[in-house]
């Protein structure tokens, strides 16, 4: 079948590669655009003299953006700074106009056990003037307090306030009027033209260390609303140092950063605020010229990096779980398709059992997801994705194996839930798809908050898709960070890493696996065999009932139909009797007292759908059931054929009971079901080689009897066998599903109204296929046509209301119901009534059953008349007027199942 579902089969294969060369183009187009000279470090052509071209990258020719990316060999020195807070935030105890102009000074607060020692030390923090060497501006800067607003990076070759726009502020007492300039400072080997400004800084004493603490509480900005913040630039407590001893407690910001991300923040900012206050001490101390200035710190070296971004890894998880999940709704559809056409009773009255029926499926949607898989990951590998590549195959492929697993397991539990192929396939995708999207933007942010609690997660990966992204996300991390820092991805060891989700996913897989499959089967079970969800203890009872019942319903069957002296049933049963003790007999099938009692539901009453059954088939003939639509044909054919276990009583096909030994009926039986079922992409001679297979044909035997069963209903010519089913017209589906009842030479065959919706043609081919099969076996037919019935079956039944009313061949049935002829006269209009003159003088008893127009009919009871008389009347009546038409007819079978049925109807509607 897969092989007729080659373009879906293409287009399921295509989708993973799809996606990956699209990873593949994202990736190639992410990395293209950061090779772009702007992304790397910048470089110059500089020209040899030679007309040739030199290439040199570093600092020097890059712009400030691009120097990050640069060999840094010798990396600069830098001023320290102190992080100062932006003009607008700054704590002014009157007046707002200073935060417009920007000119508003940093507060510092001090405090200390000696008020005299403390403003002292503080007074020499900012007390030097700026003195600017021009031959050694970046000295000169470095003995002052400098300060900047902008916020530090971590990637720090050099601080950030030397790249920015905004100046470097210098702290003074007081600032003199022309307090901006702009100074060319050399950073390593490159030169930088950097503003340089005067800020006041404003020394507050405060009387206690609290005091301070809530200050600064008050300080913290909240919203942007600029009035309330009161931003400080630092605090010093001095607590009780003295001359000779320093003991101070700073407070700093720590919460200055780049962005809102986590990164962390370099605290290269604190260290001139401890050196401010310890070189102030110094000072303090006798002789102003002491000082332990710290100067300049600088990174250490480093080589060109390059911007790397994984792609691959990062859209991976979302890619994949669409790529792996979309295996689901293709087994869904496949399981439901079968369902839906009825295929799998169809191969189950041709004896597959749900054990068989289950491993031979799943190891068949096994190997199908595992070569599916095995391609993704192959050609994943192949054309370089690092998702792939880095991680421990060995884990990948326990992980995916039990994924798949779990995942054909899911399939079979929801194909129960649906019986439309449409329906099954629309759910399936759309869950596949929303479970692509939650996990990415929403199970994923679960994942990354680390204050959610582990269990929560846990608790959403019980959901399979769920359990897939999060085993796909630590691939791509493992995968990711292995990419950025050049290492393995993920390796067994590392399952041991507490933030490794993989191995609760891997245990929950497994977990789930078993306890679906087992749950899977058990509603399928229910499900497809109608069996009640407590099967066990059901069949039990069962069988308890029916051993209980068989006497006491035995004695009242025959009471029943000795009552309604059904003669020819009763002769049946006596025949069934007599059987049932000879131990050999030629007689195919042998209903006994064969009853299907439906319990009765919601207080309704138990249905009786067959009330006592007994029948005997010998080979070679042909059993006609005749009834009206719900007499029980086809629960009586439905337990002949072991769909359901009769009530009571029993039957013996080829001398083997129903009950136990239906295993072994069904390599002798055939059945032809009401509805051709048929798998639409697979041709007649597929059909019938898997059908032939059941029934323990194989090799030339098997091509031979499907050649035969072929050419018996005229199959063979024409290309027709190797058409495929779904192009077949009606006729031509009807014939190939008598063929599959017929395929290895089955001793009993059961045909549920064979021909209904053919064509006269198709119809009198189909017969005469039924008519040379009969020869060796038993066929019990259903049918609605008598014609049929007359036709083909050597004894016909009526069976109505569960029970039969007459068994005998065609004509003993016409001649013991019939008893009448039907004449029939078409007339001028004003000759009626000497027509009907004419057939009461032939008979008396005649009743006028249908007039129109001229035209009409009646029955003539056939002890009264004789034919000849009817001959001569009627040409007596031609003298005498114009007879336009007129016919004699015998009863037809016809009459004899309407009388048959209504009869019995009637006296089922007495009792
Ligand atoms: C406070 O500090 C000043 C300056 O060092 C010192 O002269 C004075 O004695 C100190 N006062 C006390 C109570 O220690
Ligand atoms: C300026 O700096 C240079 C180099 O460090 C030094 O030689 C010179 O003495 C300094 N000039 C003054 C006035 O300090
Ligand atoms: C701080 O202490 C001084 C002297 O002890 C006192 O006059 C002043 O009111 C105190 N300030 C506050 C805010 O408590
Ligand atoms: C510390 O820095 C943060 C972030 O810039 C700011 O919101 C907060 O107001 C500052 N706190 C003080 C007391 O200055
Ligand atoms: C320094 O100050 C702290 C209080 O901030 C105090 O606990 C500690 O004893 C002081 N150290 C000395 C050497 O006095
Ligand atoms: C796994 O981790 C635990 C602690 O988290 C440690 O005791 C144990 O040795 C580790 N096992 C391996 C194989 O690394």
């Amino acid at each position: 079948m897969q092989k007729r579902n080659i373009k879906t089969n293409i287009r399921l294969i295509l989708f993973p590669l799809f996606l990956c060369l699209l990873l593949v183009f994202i990736q190639k187009w992410v990395n293209y655009e950061l090779d772009k000279p702007s992304i790397g470090c910048g470089c110059i052509c500089v020209d040899t003299g030679k007309g040739q071209c030199e290439k040199r990258c570093g600092v020097e020719y890059s712009s400030l953006k691009q120097g990050f990316f640069c060999a840094i060999p010798h990396p600069p020195e830098w001023p320290l700074l102190l992080q100062v807070p932006y003009p607008q935030f700054r704590a002014v105890r009157t007046g707002d106009s200073c935060k417009r102009t920007g000119s508003c000074p940093v507060t510092m607060l001090i405090t200390g056990n000696n008020q005299t020692f403390g403003q002292l030390v503080a007074g020499n923090m900012f007390s030097r003037p700026l003195n600017i060497n021009s031959s050694d501006i970046l000295h000169s800067l470095a003995d002052n307090a400098l300060g900047s607003e902008t916020e530090t990076r971590v990637d720090h070759v050099l601080d950030a306030a030397f790249l920015s726009k905004s100046p470097v502020d210098f702290l003074q007492p007081k600032c003199p009027s022309n307090s901006r300039f702009s100074l060319a400072i050399h950073l390593g080997s490159a030169t930088i033209r950097k503003d340089v400004r005067c800020v006041q800084g404003l020394q507050l004493w405060r009387n206690s260390s609290s005091e301070i603490n809530d200050e600064l509480y008050k300080g913290y900005r909240k919203g942007n609303s600029e009035r309330k913040i009161n931003e400080i630039l630092a605090a010093y407590d001095f607590v009780n140092s003295k001359e000779n001893l320093f003991n101070v407690t700073i407070w700093y910001n720590s919460t200055y950063k780049r962005d809102r991300g986590n990164q962390p923040l370099a605290l290269v900012r604190v260290a001139r605020s401890i050196n401010l206050a310890s070189n102030a001490y110094l000072q303090f101390l006798p002789g102003p010229t002491r000082e332990i200035l710290f100067e300049f710190v600088k990174e250490m070296p480093k080589p060109e990096t390059k911007l790397r971004l994984d792609f691959s890894s990062l859209l991976g998880p979302l890619f994949f779980t669409w790529v792996i999940m979309q295996l689901f709704p293709v087994v869904l559809t496949s399981l439901v398709y079968e369902k839906e056409h009825r295929l799998r009773i169809m191969m189950k009255m041709h004896g597959l059992e749900d054990g068989p029926y289950w491993m031979i499926s799943y190891a068949y949607f096994l190997t199908i997801s595992s070569i599916y898989m095995l391609c993704f990951v192959i050609f994943g590998s192949t054309i370089g994705l690092n998702f792939f590549r880095l991680n421990d195959y060995s884990i990948q492929f326990v992980f995916y194996f039990l994924y798949i697993n779990l995942q054909i397991c899911l399939a079979f539990l929801v194909a129960d839930w649906f019986s439309h192929v449409k329906t099954a396939a629309v759910v399936g995708y759309m869950m596949v798809f929303g479970t692509g999207l939650l996990g990415g933007f929403l199970f994923q942010l679960f994942i990354q908050d680390s204050s959610f609690p582990k269990a929560g997660v846990i608790a959403m990966e019980l959901f399979p898709g769920f359990s897939l992204y999060r085993g796909l996300y630590e691939f791509s991390q493992y995968a990711f960070n292995g990419d950025y820092m050049g290492t393995d991805g993920m390796r067994w060891k590392d399952l041991n890493d507490s933030n490794n989700g993989m191995r609760e996913v891997l245990i929950i897989t497994v977990v789930e696996w078993l306890v679906v499959l087992v749950v899977a089967y058990y509603a399928d079970q229910v499900v497809s065999s109608g069996k009640t969800p407590l099967l066990f203890l059901r069949k039990q009872q069962q069988n308890l009932t029916s051993s209980f019942r068989k006497p006491s319903s035995r004695r009242l069957g025959s009471k029943v139909f000795v009552q309604m002296e059904k003669l020819d049933v009763d002769q049946e049963r006596e025949k069934v009797e007599q059987l049932l003790l000879e131990s050999s007999t030629s007689y195919s099938i042998i209903c006994n007292n064969l009853k299907k009692i439906y319990p009765g539901t919601d207080g309704n009453p138990e249905k009786f759908a067959v009330r006592g059954l007994s029948l005997a088939l010998p080979e070679g003939e042909c059993f006609g059931m005749l009834g009206p639509n719900g007499a029980g044909k086809t629960s009586f054919i439905n337990m002949m054929i072991g769909l359901i276990k009769p009530s009571s009583g029993t039957a013996y096909v080829q001398g083997l009971d129903i009950r136990t030994d239906m295993d072994r009926i069904y390599t002798s039986m055939g059945v032809c079901p009401q509805h051709d079922l048929l798998w639409d992409t697979l041709t007649g001679r597929e059909h019938l080689f898997f059908y032939g297979r059941l029934k323990n044909l194989n090799g030339a035997d098997l091509t031979h009897a499907v050649e035969e069963s072929l050419k018996s209903v005229n199959l063979f010519h024409g290309g027709v066998a190797d058409k495929q089913s779904g192009k077949y017209s009606g006729g031509m589906k009807r014939r190939l599903s008598v063929a599959i009842s017929l395929i290895g030479d089955p001793k009993v065959v059961y045909m549920d109204e064979p021909s209904t919706g053919l064509d006269p043609a198709s119809r009198n081919m189909l017969w005469d296929v039924v008519k040379r099969a009969k020869q060796n076996r038993a066929i019990i037919l259903t049918t609605h046509s008598m014609e049929e019935a007359e036709h083909l079956c050597d004894r016909l039944g009526i069976f109505v209301d569960g029970r039969l009313q007459c068994v005998g061949n065609a004509k003993e049935l016409k001649a013991r119901y019939g008893g009448s002829y039907v004449f029939t006269m078409t007339t001028s209009p004003t000759h009626e009534e000497e027509v009907e003159n004419l057939v009461n003088q032939l008979s008396p008893n005649a009743t006028k059953v249908y007039q129109i127009s001229g035209t009409q009919k009646f029955e003539l009871p056939k002890d009264e008349i004789r034919i000849a008389d009817v001959f001569e009347a009627v040409e007596n009546a031609k003298s005498r007027f114009t007879v336009q038409a007129w016919g004699l007819a015998d009863t037809t079978l016809e009459d004899v199942f309407i009388k048959v049925a209504r009869g019995a109807q009637a006296i089922s509607s007495l009792s």
